[in-house]
């Protein structure tokens, strides 16, 4: 029978370099999705007005999907051996998204609030493509994944409010 050791074994996928990099770019992207998850849940129970039911389902789904992505970068962080810190302190301090405005709100409001949620995640998705073009392409999908999912989400909302 074959001796089992994992001496042997890579202690890691990438250096510590790439890793720290990805990190440093793909973290503030797991923070915004993140807070984008909570605020969501908070517009889709507060909503009210035109298109209701559209709007409060469809909230449902930005946020299905920003838990999805921050799970997908979270996981590509510690995949490449690093720790990620999307506790709810680390969250409330860090996230770029600002805040709801508390209560009940028209439908136009939600949903311009969380478009300028989704724009404030974009910002830091669009700098992680942008950096991680020079450290390391598997991340820097995962980023462009994000940037055009989010982007969606955001169309489907501000189709509610266009012209
Ligand atoms: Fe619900």
């Amino acid at each position: 029978m074959t001796n089992v050791t994992t001496t042997h074994i890579p202690q890691a996928v990438t250096t510590p370099d790439t890793a720290a990099g990805v990190a440093q770019f793909l973290s503030p992207v797991v923070v915004d999705l993140t807070a984008l998850v909570v605020n969501g849940k908070q517009a889709h129970w507060h909503v009210r007005g035109a298109n209701f039911i559209g709007v409060h389902e469809l909230l449902d789904t930005v946020v299905a999907h920003a838990q999805e992505w921050a799970d997908l970068a979270a996981e590509r962080i510690v995949a490449l051996g690093l720790p990620v810190d999307a506790r709810l302190e680390t969250v409330a301090a860090k996230s770029t998204a600002g805040s709801l405005t508390p209560g009940f709100q028209q439908s136009q409001v939600t949903i311009a609030e969380i478009i300028t949620h989704i724009d404030a995640a974009l910002v830091n998705v669009k700098t992680a493509i942008d950096e991680l073009d020079a450290i390391e392409f598997t991340s820097q999908d995962v980023a462009i994944e994000i940037a055009r999912g989010l982007e969606k989400d955001r169309w489907f909302l501000f189709a509610h409010i266009a012209a």
